[in-house]
């Protein structure tokens, strides 16, 4: 039986696991991100890895990093969210472990366990959406996951799907993950409960009463109980995905749309309003078969699973 090690490694923190050959985590690592700190990252991802395959005996690393990572799947060249610029980690951790290392983008990764062992498994097209702090994206066609010329492909959060909107952490305006994504939804939460504190009062009151304190959570908590403002911030939220995977069906023409990620955990408070904005906007609706639109299975966990599997 192989083993191989997949981490994942977000803004907060490190997650590393021994993942067998069936997608099956048989050990688990978790530290806290250094922040701001591409050197610490590295040789915190390194000492994990290096504990786990001295314990279990791991022949190869895969590490899912959220940002555009090269064709040689080995430098993180840039991450609009996190401070990786052209840093070459697949250098640094295969130097420090002696172990064969590829790194991914952390949405690639994610998308390729929701394929090989969750939603989209047996699709031959799909398309992974992982919506958390941005949005990422993982296109499979054949089977195989689609790379682009550089690595590239896939970067879903930044199609602009708002002329001159938002400005995002890319350098550009009006990319779909500045209202798709989770940030997204406590943006649009924050907004309304400051313009509005009674339409946004079940909100505030989880949040101490200062808007800037709204998270996620709140928002989600909120919307369960069945607030209506909470729940008009999901159905915004919803109507972005839905636009953006409309004019996404228009190109690729996927069998099988995939909500990954952290928001997607939210379920049918999700799922409800981005299908409705789906089916209004997708092209020829009444003429084609409709793309399913698809609860991810993997949980937080994709990503390392992905990456292992990925390494192999
Ligand atoms: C990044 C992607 C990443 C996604 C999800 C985006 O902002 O550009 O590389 O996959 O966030 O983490
Ligand atoms: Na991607
Ligand atoms: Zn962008």
């Amino acid at each position: 039986m192989s083993l191989a090690i997949g981490v994942d490694v977000g803004g907060t923190k490190i997650a590393a696991g021994v993942v067998d050959e069936q997608g099956t985590i048989i050990a688990e690592l978790r530290k806290a991100t250094p922040a701001n700190d591409t050197d610490k990252v590295a040789a915190l991802i390194s000492s994990m890895a290096k504990e786990l395959a001295a314990e279990h005996g791991a022949t190869s690393i895969g590490i899912g990093a959220a940002g555009f990572v090269d064709d040689a799947r080995s430098t993180v060249i840039f991450a609009p969210n996190l401070a990786w610029r052209n840093e070459p980690l697949k250098d640094r951790v295969e130097q420090a472990t002696g172990l064969t290392t590829v790194v991914e983008n952390d949405a690639n990764a994610a998308g390729w366990a929701e394929a090989r062992f969750g939603a989209a498994r047996g699709a031959n097209s799909a398309v992974v959406l992982t919506i958390g702090t941005g949005i990422g994206g993982a296109i499979i066609s054949n089977s195989q996951l689609v790379r682009g010329s550089n690595g590239f492909a896939g970067e879903l959060g930044h199609f602009i799907i708002r002329p001159d909107g938002r400005r995002c952490g890319c350098g550009l305006r009006g990319c779909w993950e500045r209202y798709g994504s989770g940030s997204a939804l406590v943006t649009e939460a924050r907004e309304l409960s400051t313009l509005d504190p009674n339409l946004g009062a079940r909100m505030l009151e989880l949040a101490d009463d200062n808007p800037l304190n709204i998270t996620g959570l709140h928002v989600t908590q909120a919307a369960k109980e069945g607030d209506a403002a909470a729940l008009d911030c999901y159905s915004t939220l919803g109507t972005w995905i839905g636009r953006g995977m409309a004019a996404l069906a228009a190109v690729l023409d996927p069998d099988v749309f995939v909500l990954a990620g952290g928001v997607s955990e939210a379920g049918d408070l999700l799922r409800e309003p981005t299908i409705k904005a789906f089916k209004k906007q997708l092209t020829a609706r009444k003429f084609r078969p409709e793309p399913q639109v698809l609860m991810a299975q993997m949980g937080n966990k994709a990503g390392m699973i992905g990456a292992a599997d990925l390494s192999r």
